[in-house]
């Protein structure tokens, strides 16, 4: 019972329903409601204290190297963590669960030492972030026990808020589950619109996780936690001294998908979604929000007031049975927010955000070439994922559509490194406001089209991919992966090219 995959449960109803038909109907339905009610959703609402402080990740020291760039430290670390049911081994990224924020901004040239102290090989991914194939911190971008890796790069995107966490083939939601995971700040001098900002105080970082301990350990294998941490802490509350708090929500759960809305159903203004600030506010009851989705809220407070963060019955779009065994009915206490009786004054919530910023993505009149991603089972396009192989050969330059649908019949989202996209349409429908700005993830609803624009501006290299894949960590690490290779205009990928495959026959 500890696994909750509705894949399973549909074979044993099929079985079931099988052996049933001949008149043990009666038995059947009844074997089927034990099946249906042992499974029951997790629900911590009204149970959790809130009497811990809500811890704030530091935002990472940096130096400035001879040649100009700011350096950052990163060490991932084995270390030791309460995560709600008593201490337990984690690791960490310079400390013992989760990691220092990382904050820089547009035109700034990066660089992270980045130091593996465990006793595993693992990676580091930008995951949002526009860089060269070398530097993205991929499956192809190992670092042993004991060494340093050292990316850099230029920020050349808008302000967003991104996040990082390990990418080793086959390892990364264990090595996520453990506590590798932190965030990463992006801020544009350019984009001028006044909001709350200052870190930690009225702009806050919430990472959501759902780890489980196992004698000691997290239960690596555990798909769906049931405590929710924020921050690493389970049941926080946050001291808010302003009329208006920004938080950051990032999902950092390996399998989970969360609906966040506020107990007295009180909106919540969504201001940015992954690669940055919507075009426009966004007021709405709740935000979903799918593994490795952000999304940016503004929450207004009156003086003395308590709400809380919720997360209640997040919409899979899948049926019934499907929701109920992947966390769509389940509901848990996340965060309390305890206004002060003095509050000081916030800007007022700008009418306009970023108009133009789907201008990134590329212009939807002049696109070169669309390509289909059909998602099922733990493949794309019937296909895992391979690591000398370019399922996907893009040209420099180059804007595209990606038109990706989930024919499974279970819970997937997708996701694309190296670019932010737009989302042009859903089912050929004009895309809600949530999917109004920048992504670099999206959950697939079950049988919907989603169209997605975006542009491979820079970082042509024949020898390395970037990868895209469904987000659910579990599903990853089984193979639901596909590498892209960009290349300049006339130019061949250097891993074996997808024509060459399809002759010689997939192993999907
Ligand atoms: Cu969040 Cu390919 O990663
Ligand atoms: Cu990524
Ligand atoms: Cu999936």
């Amino acid at each position: 019972m500890s696994r909750r995959r509705s894949r399973s449960f549909l074979s044993i109803f099929v079985r079931v329903v099988a052996v049933g038909v001949g008149g043990v109907n009666l038995l059947v339905a009844g074997l089927l409601g034990a099946v249906w009610l042992a499974f029951s959703p997790t629900d911590t609402v009204g149970d959790v204290a809130f009497d811990a402080e809500l811890t704030v990740p530091p935002l990472a020291e940096s130096t400035t190297d001879e040649q100009g760039r700011t350096v950052f430290d990163l060490t991932a670390q084995q270390g030791s963590h309460d995560l709600g049911e008593g201490t337990v081994e984690t690791w960490g990224f310079n400390g013992d669960y989760l990691g220092p924020t990382l904050r820089a901004e547009r035109g700034e040239e990066v660089l992270v030492r980045f130091h593996n102290e465990l006793s595993e090989t693992t990676t580091v991914h930008w995951h949002g972030m526009h860089l060269p194939a070398a530097m993205d911190g991929g499956p192809h971008q190992d670092v042993d026990p004991g060494e340093t890796w050292e990316p850099t790069w230029t920020i050349d995107q808008p302000a967003a808020t991104l996040w990082y966490h390990p990418h080793p083939h086959g390892e990364t939601q264990d090595h996520v589950s453990r506590g590798l995971a932190g965030m990463f700040i992006l801020d544009d001098p350019a984009q001028s619109v006044e909001l709350p900002s200052e870190y930690g105080v009225d702009d806050l970082p919430i990472i959501v996780t759902d780890p489980t301990s196992k004698r000691g350990q997290v239960d690596t294998d555990k798909e769906f936690g049931e405590r929710v941490l924020v921050n690493g802490i389970e049941g926080p509350y946050a001291e808010v001294r302003t009329e208006l708090v920004r938080l950051r929500l990032l999902n950092g759960s390996p399998m989970r998908v969360y609906e966040f809305s506020l107990d007295d159903g009180s909106p919540l203004v969504q201001i940015a979604s992954d690669g940055g600030l919507l075009p426009e506010p966004h007021e709405t009851t709740s935000v979903r929000l799918s593994p490795g989705e952000r999304a940016e809220v503004l929450v207004r407070l009156e003086p003395g007031e308590t709400r809380v963060l919720r997360s209640v019955d997040p919409d899979l779009g899948q049926n019934f049975i499907n929701e109920r065994f992947n966390g769509g009915e389940d509901r848990f206490d996340v965060l309390q927010l305890r206004a002060a009786d003095q509050l000081a004054d916030s800007p007022d919530v700008p009418e306009e955000l970023a108009p133009g910023i789907v201008e990134h993505a590329g212009a939807p009149d002049a696109v070169d070439r669309t390509r289909e991603f059909r998602l099922s089972g733990r493949s794309i396009n019937g296909a895992q994922m391979r690591m000398e192989h370019a399922d996907e050969v893009v040209t420099l330059g180059d804007t595209e559509v990606w038109e990706v649908v989930n024919t499974g019949g279970e819970v997937h989202s997708f996701h694309v490194h190296d670019v932010q996209f737009r989302v042009l349409s859903v089912d050929g429908r004009e895309p809600p406001p949530e999917l109004s700005g920048l992504k670099d993830t999206i959950l697939a609803e079950d049988g919907v089209t989603y169209r997605l624009l975006m542009t491979f501006t820079d970082y042509a290299d024949p020898t390395m991919p970037y990868m895209y894949h469904c987000h659910l960590l579990s599903h990853e690490d089984r193979g639901m992966m596909g590498q892209f290779v960009v290349v300049e205009e006339g130019d061949e990928p250097a891993l074996a090219n997808h024509a060459e495959h399809r002759a010689h026959g997939s192993h999907g």
